[in-house]
């Protein structure tokens, strides 16, 4: 993160979600609880930071005078409208956002889910645009960004060779452009697990975990002992090859399940993976390429969802529907 003054990191760093740190409040699931109820559990856990995918009125209702700040997401499908007819922005604005706050602060807007890499990539620069213009109408101060998918990341090893897929560009450099010349941040999922999942061989379990006890990964004068991190420093060296030197990440997602593969989706696991990651960011000691700048994170996800494809996708919850814990977490 960058050259942004000490004065923008301060403001949205320092004055959101009290220790950086939140939560994805996914609703893909028939059994969840009512959103009030729902935002009582985050108020007794001090979890000040939620994230959802999409405007729910009931959420952001449920949200009002909380004391908890939102990460507000539009629907991928909206995003093409939103690029193309700067009068839809000024109307998701008006029904999305006028109506909740200041009741309701909201902590970014994020233009569409992982969408770069794909038929909707093209999208999202002009949609953040229209957002941005659209709350400046109104005049309402919220960052508008999108969250990015590590898939769009080519080469990510080592850490500092990092750079976006070809395909990927495009669409991103635009993003890139805006987001530096606003000072607002870049989303992005970034999943340890994942990476672990699909190289076993290659990548050491408590590497991913967090765990390891010294450097296993040497990138030039960097030293890696945690997977996070050098999947952060990748998307810092891709970011600077697309005109982001000075972009902040934040983290909007990151997790491991519970269930649903083998003895590497298990509550051990996850609750070590969850843990760690949460005690390493609120350390803020940042990452060998950024030391000492934050990185504010959001552990997905609030709940299983069971509407969710079957296998991990739907164990990635911190709690069961009932509001029962899967496993112990320290916010
Ligand atoms: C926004 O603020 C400006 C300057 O204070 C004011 O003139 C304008 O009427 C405001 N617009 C809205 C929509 O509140
Ligand atoms: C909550 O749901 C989980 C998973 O289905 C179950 O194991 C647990 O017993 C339930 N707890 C209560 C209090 O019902």
């Amino acid at each position: 993160m960058p050259i942004f003054t000490h004065f923008f990191f301060n403001f949205y760093f320092l004055d959101a979600g009290a220790q950086g740190v939140g939560i994805n409040y996914g609703l893909l699931g028939n059994n969840l609880p009512p959103p009030d109820t729902v935002i009582r559990l985050l108020n007794s856990k001090n979890i000040k930071t939620v994230r959802i995918f999409e405007p729910d009125p009931n959420v952001l209702r449920a949200l009002g005078n909380s004391g908890i700040e939102v990460v507000l997401g539009t629907l991928n499908e909206d995003l093409q409208q939103l690029a193309e007819n700067p009068a839809f922005a000024t109307q998701w604005v008006n029904t999305n956002v006028i109506p909740y706050v200041p009741a309701v602060k909201i902590r970014y807007i994020s233009a569409g889910n992982e969408v770069i890499l794909g038929p909707l990539a093209q999208f999202v620069a002009g949609a953040i645009q229209n957002l941005d213009i659209a709350l400046k109408a109104s005049n309402v101060s919220v960052p508008v960004s999108t969250a990015i998918q590590f898939d769009a990341i080519g080469q990510s090893f080592p850490p500092s060779s990092g750079a976006f897929k070809n395909d990927a560009v495009g669409a991103i450099t635009p993003v890139v452009a805006f987001l530096v010349s606003k000072q607002y941040p870049i989303l992005a999922n970034v999943y340890p697990y994942f990476a672990y999942a699909s190289d076993t061989v290659n990548i050491r379990l408590d590497y991913a975990l967090g765990t390891a006890s010294g450097p296993v990964v040497t990138d030039g004068p960097l030293l890696y002992s945690n997977l996070f991190d050098a999947m952060v420093d990748a998307l810092y060296a891709a970011l600077e090859k697309v005109g982001g030197p000075a972009l902040r990440i934040v983290v909007s997602e990151t997790g491991w399940p519970s269930a649903g593969n083998g003895d590497v989706a298990v509550v051990p696991n996850a609750q070590v993976y969850v843990n760690n990651v949460l005690a390493h960011v609120k350390s803020a000691v940042g990452t060998p390429r950024r030391p000492g700048i934050p990185i504010e994170t959001h552990i997905f996800a609030l709940f299983n969802e069971n509407l969710k494809p079957a296998g991990v996708e739907q164990n990635f919850g911190l709690y069961y529907p009932n509001m029962t814990e899967v496993y112990a977490v320290t916010f």
